[in-house]
C-alpha cells in the first residue's frame, strides 16, 4: 500500500489490542502508535545500509505450485519470511528494545503488504507492476492502482477510512482471525489471480473502477488491521 493504507492498517489494528499488547507496543515504541511507525519499512528504502529488506515487501508464489515452498522461495528472502522473523525477533528473549523497535515496525507494515493482493502477485510481471493501465489520464499500473492511487482518488484520512470500516460481528472478527500467516497469503493471492482478470492491458481506469472495487480495498486494510493485532495480542497477551 500507500502512506495512507498503511497508517490505516496500523490504526484499525490499535482498536483490536488487548491491554497487555497496548503497554508493551506503547513501551517499545516510547509512546508512539501503530500508525505512526507504518511507513518506515517504505521510508528506509532511500538508504544503502537498508537495500537488502526491499524484497521483504511482496512474496511471488511459483505459478505452477500450489503452496509456498521454501526451495524455490527468494533466497533474499520474502513478505512471508519477513512476517516470521519479525514476529520470532518480538517473542525473543534475548533482542535488545533497539531490535524490537526495528521489527516492530516492520511488521505493521508487513501485514499491511500482506493484504495488499498485488505483493502476493505474479513474478513474471512484478505483481503487476508490468501491468500498464491509465489511472484517469496518466499512465500507471495495477499495481500502482491497488498501492495508492484508487485511496488517493478517493482522498480520505487514514482516520476516516480506519472510522469507516465495517462494524464486525464478533463471529465475522473470529473467522478473519482464522488461520496461520501461510493461510493469509493464499488469501492475497486468491484474490490477486481474481484481480488479475479485472482489468486489461492499457485501459483506462477511473472513478467506476474505484467505486467497484474502494469496498474490497477497505476490507483488506480492515482484515490488515486485525490480523496484524491478533499477531501483537498472541505476543504479548
Ligand atoms: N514490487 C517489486 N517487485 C515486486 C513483485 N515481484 N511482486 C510484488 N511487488 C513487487
Ligand atoms: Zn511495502
Ligand atoms: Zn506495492
Amino acid at each position: 500500500w500507500g502512506k495512507t493504507g498503511h497508517r490505516a492498517t496500523g490504526e484499525i489494528a490499535e482498536n483490536f489490542l488487548n491491554k497487555k499488547a497496548k503497554k508493551a507496543i506503547s513501551k517499545i515504541l516510547n509512546g508512539q502508535g501503530l500508525a505512526f511507525v507504518a511507513n518506515y519499512a517504505d521510508d528506509i528504502k532511500s538508504d544503502p545500509d537498508f537495500r537488502k529488506y526491499g524484497p521483504w515487501h511482496y512474496v511471488n508464489l511459483a505459478p505452477d505450485e500450489e503452496k509456498y515452498n521454501e526451495k524455490t522461495a527468494n533466497p533474499k528472502g520474502d513478505l512471508y519470511q519477513a512476517i516470521l522473523k519479525c514476529k520470532e525477533v518480538l517473542k525473543s528473549k534475548d533482542a535488545t528494545k533497539e531490535e524490537k523497535q526495528f521489527y516492530l515496525k516492520m511488521l505493521v507494515h508487513f501485514v499491511g503488504d500482506l493484504h495488499q493482493p498485488f505483493h502476493v502477485g505474479r513474478g513474471a510481471d512484478k505483481g503487476g507492476n508490468d501491468i500498464q493501465v491509465r489511472w484517469y489520464n496518466k499512465g500507471s499500473n495495477i499495481h500502482r492502482v491497488w498501492d495508492s492511487q484508487m485511496i488517493d482518488s478517493y482522498q480520505m484520512s487514514y482516520t476516516e477510512l480506519a472510522a469507516n470500516s465495517r462494524k464486525l460481528s464478533k463471529a465475522q472478527i473470529k473467522e478473519i482471525e482464522k488461520g496461520e500467516i501461510i493461510d493469509w497469503v493464499y488469501e492475497s493471492r486468491e484474490m490477486a489471480n481474481e484481480l488479475y482478470d479485472s482489468v486489461e492491458i492499457g485501459e483506462k481506469l477511473g472513478y467506476k473502477y474505484m467505486y467497484n472495487y474502494m469496498p474490497e480495498v477497505l476490507q483488506q486494510l480492515q482484515k490488515g488491521g486485525i490480523r496484524l493485532a491478533k499477531i501483537l495480542n498472541d505476543i504479548y497477551g
